[in-house]
C-alpha cells in the first residue's frame, strides 16, 4: 500500500493541482575536479514507478540508470557503472582565418 502525504505549502499546492507528492528514488551526485566545471545532479533507478510523474520534474532520460545485481559484497546488493564527463573551465579557442 502506498501512502501519499501532502505536507507543508508544497503539499497543499500539489493537492490543489491534483498531483501526487511522490518523488522517484534517487541518489544525489556532486562531482568536482580542479580545472573542470562541477556537476550536481541526481540519478534514478529505471524501475521506479514515479519516473514519469516526478513531482519536481527532475527526471531526464540520461539520468535513469540500470543497477545490476552485485554478489560477494556483504554491504551491497546492487552496483552501477555510470560515466560522467566534466567540461574544462577553460577551453582552447581556435579562430579560423579566411
Ligand atoms: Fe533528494
Amino acid at each position: 500500500m502506498l501512502i501519499h502525504e501532502y505536507l507543508g505549502p508544497a503539499g497543499v499546492l500539489l493537492k490543489l493541482l491534483d498531483r501526487h507528492p511522490m518523488r522517484p528514488a534517487h541518489i544525489h551526485l556532486m562531482i568536482s575536479r580542479e580545472g573542470y566545471v562541477p556537476v550536481t545532479t541526481q540519478i534514478f533507478p529505471k524501475d521506479d514507478p514515479y519516473l514519469e510523474t516526478d513531482t519536481v520534474f527532475a527526471v531526464k532520460d540520461d539520468l535513469v540508470v540500470d543497477f545490476k545485481p552485485l554478489q560477494g559484497d556483504p554491504n551491497a546488493t546492487l552496483e552501477l557503472e555510470y560515466n560522467i564527463v566534466l567540461a574544462p573551465t577553460e577551453r582552447e579557442v581556435t579562430v579560423a582565418k579566411f
